[in-house]
């Protein structure tokens, strides 16, 4: 795993914040639901990208092209996470899904392992901007022991490599944490790489 802390500026958060304020305005944030059990997660998501990761109580985890309440194609990944991601991804495709993951006041995210990917070569590169939250990360089986890093307004953490199936949640969100959000709360982008690109002529 790699840990940038502080990757982005102050200028970059609010910059990247405005290109996902946009990204909601088309494709608002919901809440997504567990599989069978159909409970509502206490994050609430949105994606960008040509897929999005989305879940409900009938389906259970995928990637889809259209948003599951508006039914329209997600808004385009914004440029600076591109390049964000050609700068510390190390993999030589792009991203196909940026999962957003809004956390108000006590939202968490039970650890899990991100694996409705088809390729595990390529990293998840997160980026969070607002309040600080207590980010868990184990290996490979869910008993493994744990670390804990608490990652702020611009930091960056990356699973790869051996990592790239750790387990991994947030324990909670430390309000009052930063300025970034005047509503509070913390946003998580994912990058992921979801199709494989080890075919012939692809
Ligand atoms: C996730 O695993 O989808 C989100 C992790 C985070 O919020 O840092
Ligand atoms: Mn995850």
């Amino acid at each position: 795993m790699q840990y940038y802390p502080q990757h982005l500026d102050a200028a970059a958060q609010t910059a990247l914040l405005g290109a996902i304020r946009e990204i909601i305005a088309a494709a608002p944030l919901y809440t997504p639901a567990m599989p069978r059990s159909g409970k509502p997660m206490s994050v609430r998501m949105t994606n960008a990208g040509p897929l999005g990761w989305v879940t409900d109580k009938e389906h259970g985890y995928r990637y889809q092209a259209t948003h599951p309440v508006t039914g329209r194609p997600w808004p385009t990944i914004p440029p600076l996470l591109l390049d964000l991601w050609d700068g510390v991804s190390g993999y030589p495709h792009p991203p196909e899904a940026c999962l957003i993951n809004y956390y108000a006041g006590d939202a968490k995210m039970g650890l899990h392992q991100d694996r409705d990917e088809e390729d595990f070569a390529a990293p998840v590169l997160s980026v969070s901007l607002g309040d600080t939250g207590v980010f868990r990360v184990g290996g490979k089986s869910r008993k493994d022991p744990t670390q804990k890093f608490e990652l702020k307004s611009g930091d960056v953490f990356v699973l790869d490599g051996d990592d790239r199936l750790a387990f991994h949640g947030i324990d909670r969100i430390l309000p009052g944490t930063s300025n970034l959000l005047p509503e509070g709360g913390r946003f998580n982008l994912t990058l992921r790489r979801v199709t494989s690109r080890i075919y012939l002529n692809s």
